[in-house]
């Protein structure tokens, strides 16, 4: 039975996702109840294996002692070369959603049924330099497609601009209830170009963690973002008055 936490994905409206990866993890419950209290839709964890991309995080045992400690959505990114193996440790340990890379090598849909079956909601993600087109003939079966817009492995890179038009893409042919999120040196300068391109989730490490106030950086982010989804409304449903 999905959660409460998972039905709630397919409410519409910008959501953003702050990354704990760029939290002090010396106090990490403190930085958490900072992102509850700053308004954080969702938690995004990164996993990353040292394998799949040059570095190391944290595992299931981390998300576990954090799942005590709040009721936002867990959002676990794993940037991990054997999803189909460790999916259900992450599950076990309290994400609701759960994102392999396409990348990967895995059969895609023995993936997305092994999280499904689980009970966790499905994400896939895509490295900046792989096409939309690698995903099309799964779209349907996701929650969720997550474009990477830095090369996995860090926080605090900049921006790829050219993951624009992937995104454009990718949103013509998701259903309105399918998230778009977008990851990589998200900030307010840059959320309302990925929500004009359809992004509707925003993870943003350091942009919300490394900086004096995390609680305002969520709300600016969001007004971006939200501004920009505005506008593509009207653009959309009355194109005459543009
Ligand atoms: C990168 C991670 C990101 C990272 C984003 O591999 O997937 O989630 O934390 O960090 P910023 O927002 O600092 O680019
Ligand atoms: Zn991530």
């Amino acid at each position: 039975m999905p959660s409460d936490r998972i039905r709630t994905l397919r409410d519409p409206g910008i959501r953003v996702a702050p990354s704990l990866l760029a939290a002090d993890f010396g106090r990490v419950a403190e930085q958490l109840r900072q992102l509850e209290t700053g308004g954080a839709d969702l938690l995004h964890l990164d996993v990353m294996d040292g394998h799949f991309v040059p570095n190391i995080s944290f595992g299931a045992p981390v998300i576990e002692s954090l799942r005590s400690q709040t009721d936002l959505l867990f959002d676990t990114h794993l940037m991990i070369t054997d999803p189909l193996v460790y999916a259900k440790l992450f599950v076990e340990a309290g994400s609701d959603l759960i994102t392999f890379h396409i990348e990967v090598g895995c059969d895609p849909r023995q993936v997305i049924e092994r999280i499904r079956n689980l009970g966790a909601a499905v994400g896939v993600s895509l490295n900046p330099g792989t096409p939309a087109e690698a995903v099309f003939d799964i779209l349907d079966q996701v929650d969720m497609i997550l474009v990477m817009s830095v090369w996995p492995g860090f926080g605090g890179q900049q921006f790829i601009r050219d993951v624009l038009p992937k995104i454009r893409a990718i949103r013509q042919r998701l259903a309105p209830h399918q998230r778009l999120e977008v990851d990589g040196g998200i900030g307010v300068r840059t959320a309302a170009a990925v929500a004009e391109a359809g992004a509707d989730t925003l993870v943003a490490g350091s942009a919300i963690l490394s900086g004096p106030d995390p609680s305002r950086a969520i709300t600016d982010i969001r007004r971006e973002a939200q501004r920009a989804e505005q506008w593509n409304r009207i653009n959309h449903s009355n194109p005459s008055s543009y």
